[in-house]
């Protein structure tokens, strides 16, 4: 029996979580999983009534779970950085979960922006590191607000938080037995301490990986080849702020928000990872009934797969795959040709009657 928290959050999380639950809740029947989930109203709307951002006890009570379902943190009501950092970095970074996986895949049927690049050109998955770096939250002001202001905002990098990631990459690279090619990206002509970390403990654990092809790219030319030739990835790894940024353009390669996931992991015994559409909370869309669910439901295609239910997750994906390829007309909020919810059914319907693309 698996314990689910579910933190649908703001905007259109709510939205999409649904789905994602309606599809959970149609292959575990599938397959025979039992699972119980327990729904968290932690969000803007929480904060703007009660002034909390977590109530206290809830990182604690979180750790029981075996997986967090999340949907959307971010509020237009509420100033930037408020929740981001007390809901969602506080999660990631208090169950410890240190690395955020990130795959970019282009589905069949699905438009992609860069011209003459298919699904098989376009299959490749991003490992971030997830709880240091730029995210670190160390820093601060001094004499704000007047023209001799000082902001620091340091960078962190600890050789094990590193070591741990870049590990963790090889040890996925070698088990998704694609291309077998782990490529780390930094920057490390400029960053030449951070990074240097970085590449220095890249190539001493590359060693022990001795099936694995390496590489190196700096961010800015990793952006520019993930563009002109994303044939040539197969598994990148790095730090929190790059990944951040290099998976949004990974997104938008493989179709969009709307079909972006992402998975929180602590890989290490008794971890709680968490799962979450890397989209935003899309305020404009909210309680229209148009938004995208895919990303959603694709998170939950991860959360069976790292709980070990591969067949599961497998099914899901094969599911949208049919649903991408045979039915939506888009994948942009409002142009799918149907709404959210339909999408949540179609996406069972292919489950229940085993459509594939
Ligand atoms: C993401 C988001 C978050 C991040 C924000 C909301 C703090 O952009 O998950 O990519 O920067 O990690
Ligand atoms: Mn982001």
């Amino acid at each position: 029996m698996y314990k689910i928290a579910v933190i649908p959050g703001d905007g259109t999380g709510p939205e999409v979580v649904s789905e994602a639950l309606k599809v959970l809740d149609t292959v575990a029947k599938k397959h025979g999983i039992k699972y119980e989930t327990q729904i968290y109203d932690f969000g803007g709307e929480r904060y703007l009534r009660t002034g909390e951002v977590l109530p206290p006890g809830a990182i604690d009570e979180l750790r029981k779970f075996d997986a967090i379902i999340l949907g959307a943190i971010g509020h237009p009501e509420v100033k930037p950085g408020i929740l981001e950092k007390g809901i969602l970095l506080r999660i990631r970074f208090e169950l410890d979960q240190y690395i955020n996986l990130r795959p970019v895949k282009l589905y069949p049927g699905v438009d992609c922006p860069l011209a003459g690049k298919g699904p098989e050109d376009i299959d490749f998955v991003v490992v971030r590191e997830n709880t240091e770096g730029l995210y670190c939250g160390m820093g601060g002001f001094l004499k704000k607000g007047t023209p001799d202001e000082v902001a620091t905002q340091l960078m962190v990098n600890t050789r094990k938080g590193v070591e741990r990631c870049i590990r963790y990459a090889f040890e996925y690279c070698r088990k998704r037995s694609k291309q077998k090619k782990l490529t780390l990206c930094g920057k490390t002509n400029v960053l030449t301490y951070a990074h240097d970390l970085w590449d220095r403990t890249f190539n001493e654990v590359a060693k022990d990986y001795p099936d694995i092809k390496t590489e190196y790219v700096h961010v800015d030319a990793c952006c520019m080849w993930m563009v002109k030739n994303p044939e040539w990835f197969d598994v990148i790894v790095t730090c929190n702020m790059f990944g951040d940024i290099i998976t949004d353009l990974g997104a938008a390669i493989q179709g969009g928000m709307g079909i972006a996931a992402g998975g929180n992991i602590n890989p290490d015994p008794g971890g709680v990872s968490m799962f979450e559409p890397i989209g935003g909370s899309a305020p404009k869309y909210t309680g229209k009934g148009v938004i995208n669910p895919l990303a959603s439901i694709s998170s939950v295609d991860m959360m069976l797969r790292h709980l070990g239910e591969e067949e599961a997750g497998k099914d899901i994906e094969k599911a949208i795959m049919y649903v991408t390829k045979e039915k939506l007309k888009s994948l942009a909020a409002g142009k799918m040709g149907y709404s959210t919810s339909e999408v949540g059914d179609l996406v069972c319907e292919a489950i229940i009657k085993g459509l594939a693309p």
